[in-house]
């Protein structure tokens, strides 16, 4: 239904370290960027494979390499750059785009403050990142302005979901396949998610 959960049993232990409230924020921090590579290995699973001829020490050979241009990873600011880091560790080639959105904290309507994304958007895969979908206004906002720059072929990536968030993004945005660490139980009426594990941007940037 257009929603994979990444139940890897090293992504969810490190999701549990990560949810305590005693976790300090170097390990927040560190878990984040562990946890990224793992998630990014998942939603980079099917990506299309070309072949190049090579020549090894022994041979000549056509060997497997990545179709098409270079991927991007679209960072919402703040907390998609502790997804960020961990991503870039696996694909260092890859073009980011930073789309700056806070939530207002009494409407929860996302305020855009910076965008910056690469040419030929058209003809990459995005795969945008946020650690929280919670209302899930800030990631359809997002994708939406990626799409306005000719963005057609995108994915979600997250840690943590809410049930309602989950269904207004792919209600607004069907031809986005998401992918998440977990889905939670509820919103609260201040938008957390819960059980969750509080503000990310605020547990890892204060
Ligand atoms: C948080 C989170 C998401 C957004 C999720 O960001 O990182 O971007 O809220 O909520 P939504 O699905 O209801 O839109 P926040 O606005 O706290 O900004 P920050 O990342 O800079 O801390």
């Amino acid at each position: 239904d257009g929603v994979t959960v990444i139940d890897h049993p090293l992504v969810q232990h490190k999701l549990t370290i990560m949810r305590k409230k005693q976790t300090s924020t170097a390990s927040f921090r560190q878990l984040l960027r562990e946890i990224s590579t793992l998630l990014c290995y998942e939603v980079t699973r099917n990506l299309e494979i070309t072949t190049e001829r090579i020549e090894t020490p022994l041979t000549e050979m056509d060997a497997p390499v990545l179709e098409g241009k270079k991927l991007v990873f679209a960072s919402i600011l703040r907390a998609g750059n502790g997804l960020l880091e961990g991503m870039l560790d696996l694909v260092p080639a890859a073009r980011v785009a930073h789309v700056g959105l806070y939530r207002d904290e009494r409407t929860l309507e996302p305020v855009e403050y910076y965008f910056k994304a690469p040419d030929h958007m058209a003809d990459r895969l995005v795969i945008v990142v946020d650690p929280m979908l919670a209302t899930a206004n800030s990631a359809i906002l997002a994708v939406e302005r990626l799409k306005q720059q000719g963005a057609s072929n995108l994915r979600f990536l997250c840690l943590l979901a809410a049930p309602e968030g989950l269904e207004r993004f792919r209600h607004a945005h069907p031809d986005v396949q998401v992918f998440t660490a977990s889905i939670d139980s509820h919103l609260n009426e201040k938008g957390y998610i819960v059980p969750g594990l509080g503000d990310a941007g605020d547990r890892m940037y204060g």
